[in-house]
């Protein structure tokens, strides 16, 4: 059950709530961020520059000057700063929960690494599995929600994601949309192992479609795309939206009471638009693909979800 007449300008509100989003210091981060603390939460807003993290905080203030921010430093690439985050995060006290967005978008021209994994597995996939493993007890108090970031590009391209780390035949491209075929296939893995270990949480899936900074608001320190990118984004219109209406999407599969775990929320023209129920590409589906990545996850991280200890925090 979803709601049909879900408004992305008038969410639900959203006080005594607590949200922590990864990768906020701009872009969909940041909106989202905007969107659900303009609605009453409390938001951790989490990033890898102490200077981004004010920036962002000090502009969500201009424009809510009620909004009740608290900055953390959290860089995805590094599982002992998703850690040490997290440790933090837990002492904070309660979670509803958790928009795993922080992305590579525009991955190096040759694999690099990051603690000895290919970087953009790295800082989209494996800092994001680890975090929420991190983050289940208290999410499972609260009976929350986990939120990871897909891509329409999964769609696009044909490919299964047998080899995460990109050992051989690294390219940009193929890393950035293997990194969002690995990401959907584990918020769905996730999704199936929650429900089998009775752990009151949902984890869903959310796209923005096509979604470009040369069509969003300027905002000083945020988003301050060149003439250049203006021209370009704008040629592209049609298939294009701003990242204020891409962060629609993930921002209702966080916060629609109706949304249900395993499920997916993109815009209604694919590439733009309200937000709605979307279908996971069929590639990501594979209960095989999760389940191989949730090992190669585990082992690359060392972090085990703590299942039946976040199932008897939640009673
Ligand atoms: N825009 C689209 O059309 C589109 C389409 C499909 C999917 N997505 C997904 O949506 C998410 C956000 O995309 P976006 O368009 O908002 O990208 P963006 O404008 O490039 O913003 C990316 C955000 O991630 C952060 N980030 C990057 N590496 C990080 C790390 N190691 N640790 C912590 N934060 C890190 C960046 O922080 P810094 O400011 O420090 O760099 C920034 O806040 C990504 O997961 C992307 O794959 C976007």
């Amino acid at each position: 059950m979803t709601r049909a007449d879900w408004d992305p300008r008038n969410l639900p509100d959203l006080s005594g709530r607590t949200y922590l989003v990864t990768g906020a210091t701009r872009g969909l981060g940041f909106f989202a961020c905007e969107q659900i603390a303009a609605a009453g939460a409390h938001v951790l807003l989490t990033g890898r520059s102490p200077h981004k993290l004010q920036t962002a905080k000090e502009a969500v203030k201009r424009t809510n000057p009620d909004a009740s921010i608290e900055t953390l430093l959290l860089d995805t690439s590094n599982l002992g700063s998703v850690r040490a985050a997290a440790a933090t995060a837990r002492a904070r006290g309660r979670l509803d929960g958790l928009l795993l967005n922080a992305g590579i978008v525009h991955p190096p021209k040759t694999r690099e690494t990051a603690g000895g994994h290919e970087l953009v597995f790295a800082t989209n996939v494996l800092g994001h599995f680890a975090l929420a493993g991190e983050m289940l007890k208290p999410l499972a108090a609260a009976r929350g929600r986990m939120v990871w970031v897909g891509s329409m590009s999964t769609s696009l391209w044909n490919h299964v994601p047998t080899d995460p780390e990109l050992v051989e035949g690294y390219s940009p491209w193929r890393a950035y949309v293997q990194s969002k075929a690995a990401t959907t296939a584990l918020g769905l893995e996730a999704d199936r192992r929650l429900r089998a270990h009775s752990v009151p949480v949902e984890s869903l899936i959310a796209h923005p479609g096509y979604s470009t900074s040369g069509r969003t608001r300027g905002i000083r320190g945020v988003n301050e795309p060149s003439r250049l990118s203006r021209f370009v984004d704008n040629l592209q219109a049609p298939i294009t939206q701003s990242k204020e209406q891409g962060a629609w999407s993930l921002v209702r599969a966080l916060v629609d009471p109706t949304a249900e775990g395993g499920t997916m929320y993109g815009p209604t023209l694919v590439a733009r638009g309200l937000p709605r129920p979307a279908t996971p590409s069929r590639r990501s589906r594979g209960a095989d693909l999760g389940a191989d990545l949730w090992q190669h996850c585990e082992t690359a991280t060392h972090v085990r979800w703590p299942f039946d200890r976040a199932r008897r925090a939640a009673s």
